[in-house]
């Protein structure tokens, strides 16, 4: 779908289908919704009352103009409350595409309100995220008719600017949500993908693929299980010995075209397949588990992008990749491994396999010596239970990393709140026979113990891992720009952090 913006009247654009916002608690048509409904001898006006639209979000009353209007047909479509920031752009967009491909329409212009807070740029970031975000569709399996209606029926989003300088404002705005969009999706993408495909080669290989298109911004190294043996990463190669895919690292680097003064890294945990090892988890928790690689995701959908967004800080990006299965070769209950920190961890639960992973990718991460290192994890089903399924789970070290990171994920939308490292939990995670074990040996607090245990790898490196365990997947299309499936959680936020940075 392209993204448009024109200075052009709602009576004179041309285009299948106009959209108008609709108010909560509108009582009567006023402004440019009464003007158009006289035009159109009240019909909108009755529409309302017959539909009984009040405003709420995503209610709508539609009628044909009969070329009364440049546009073919006029939809009011509840906005909600007002103020009318990004959050209800971002919605907005996303609800107004869904309404344009419900009635058939492949070229949709969309009226903004008189009034917008937090300024028309980032309303129209929002606006263009929402937009792209919305109509996305994960259609590779589907027959050929599905895909090709999927790809083909909305053609264009355009937003209606009273005059030049607000169309500059928006233009930009929409093209910046635009390559936010394009980063999340390149993640939905790829977590969508069963994990036959996106297996540890592939995701290594995709990774390699970016750097290729970049070559003056990004580079990579790719570390494959002769290369991890060396640097002695025995977590990550301990959850990989059960299957027959090989472990990969990938570690991407942007560089910005003036030299960097801040350097960060984002961590992505990178199970391809959670199967939980020789600790098997039921067949009714393990069908999603291919999206144990978000994290992985998450960040090739962020350097998917990056060089565009041009950013002045140097990024890295590294994902342990590989695959927990059980076998005659997988690591067993009561294994002892030695991480690349030298720490050495008991295994009691093979299914509590992410942390073991990201206790070498987290060590190789603090190597690099950034300002600040990140990690995305899908890493507890706890995490879903404390917070519910589309809040991630913030824990750090450091309290001014942690308010910048909550400040870019409001301003991205994406749902976070902090849970404490509890240090009196400590204990929990002490071995009798090695440094650690990798459970704490209860089920409460399971999210803040993870995050412990991840926490004795990073050292003193300013260091906050987000849990998306929950807000990775979307159960139902419960957020208008989050159809079911894969939602490119962390992609985002990490890029306006990263900007801000
Ligand atoms: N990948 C899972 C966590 C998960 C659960 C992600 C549901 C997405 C949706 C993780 O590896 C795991 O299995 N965690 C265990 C830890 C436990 C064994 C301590 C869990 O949460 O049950
Ligand atoms: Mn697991
Ligand atoms: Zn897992």
């Amino acid at each position: 779908m392209r993204l448009n913006c024109e200075i052009e009247k709602a009576e004179t654009i041309k285009a299948d289908l106009l959209v108008l916002p609709l108010f909560e608690g509108t009582k009567k048509l006023a402004g440019l919704a009464a003007a158009l409904d006289k035009k159109l001898g009240g019909e909108l006006a009755e529409a309302v009352a017959e539909e009984k639209v009040e405003g709420k979000e995503g209610e709508s009353a539609a009628i044909k103009t009969r070329g009364r209007l440049a546009a073919g047909r006029v939809m009011l479509l509840g906005a909600g409350k007002k103020p009318f920031g990004p959050k209800s752009a971002r919605r907005y967009a996303a609800l107004a595409a869904a309404k344009a491909r419900s009635v058939r329409a492949k070229n949709v212009a969309v009226v903004l309100p008189d009034a917008v807070e937090g300024g028309a740029p980032a309303v129209a970031v929002a606006l263009g995220e929402g937009a792209l975000l919305g109509d996305y569709r994960f259609l590779r399996y589907k027959g050929e008719e599905e895909k090709k209606r999927g790809e083909t029926d909305l053609e264009s989003l355009t937003v209606l600017a009273a005059d030049k300088r607000q169309k500059e404002a928006l233009r930009k705005g929409l093209d910046r949500g635009a390559i936010f969009a394009r980063g999340a999706i390149f993640a939905r993408d790829l977590v969508n993908e069963p994990a036959s495909v996106t297996t540890p080669a592939h995701l290594a290989d995709t990774a390699a693929k970016l750097a290729a298109a970049e070559p003056e911004r990004l580079s990579v190294d790719i570390l494959d299980k002769k290369k991890l043996e060396e640097l002695g990463m025995g977590g990550l190669l301990a959850v990989a010995q059960g299957s027959d895919q090989p472990p990969y690292l990938f570690h991407l680097i942007y560089r910005p075209a003036k030299k960097a003064k801040k350097r960060i890294a984002i961590v992505g945990k990178g199970l391809t397949f959670d199967s939980g090892g020789l600790s098997l988890k039921p067949s009714e928790g393990m069908e999603d588990m291919k999206i144990d690689m978000s994290g992985a995701a998450a960040v090739l959908g962020l350097f998917s992008v990056i060089a565009e967004l041009a950013p002045a800080v140097e990024v890295h990006g590294i994902a342990g990749l590989c695959e927990n299965m059980p076998s005659g070769k997988a690591v067993r209950p009561g294994d002892v491994v030695k991480t690349m920190s030298g720490k050495t961890v008991e295994i009691l639960n093979t299914d509590a396999e992410g942390r073991v992973t990201l206790a070498d990718t987290l060590h190789f991460a603090c190597g690099l010596e950034p300002d600040a290192v990140i990690d995305l994890a899908t890493l507890t089903g706890a995490c879903m239970i404390a917070l519910g399924q589309e809040v991630a789970g913030l824990m750090s070290n450091s309290k001014p990393l942690a308010a910048k990171i909550l400040a870019a994920a409001d301003e991205t939308g994406e749902l976070l709140w902090t849970l404490p490292l509890v240090n009196e939990y400590r204990e929990s995670l002490k071995s009798r026979v090695a440094d650690l074990k990798n459970i704490s040996g209860t089920r409460f607090g399971g999210a803040i113990t993870a995050g412990l245990f991840l926490e004795e790898f990073v050292g003193r490196t300013p260091w906050a891992h987000l849990d998306i365990a929950g807000p990775a997947w979307a159960e139902k299309d419960a957020v208008p720009y989050q159809p079911v499936g894969a939602t490119g959680y962390g992609v985002r936020a990490m890029l306006r952090l990263i900007e801000r940075f």
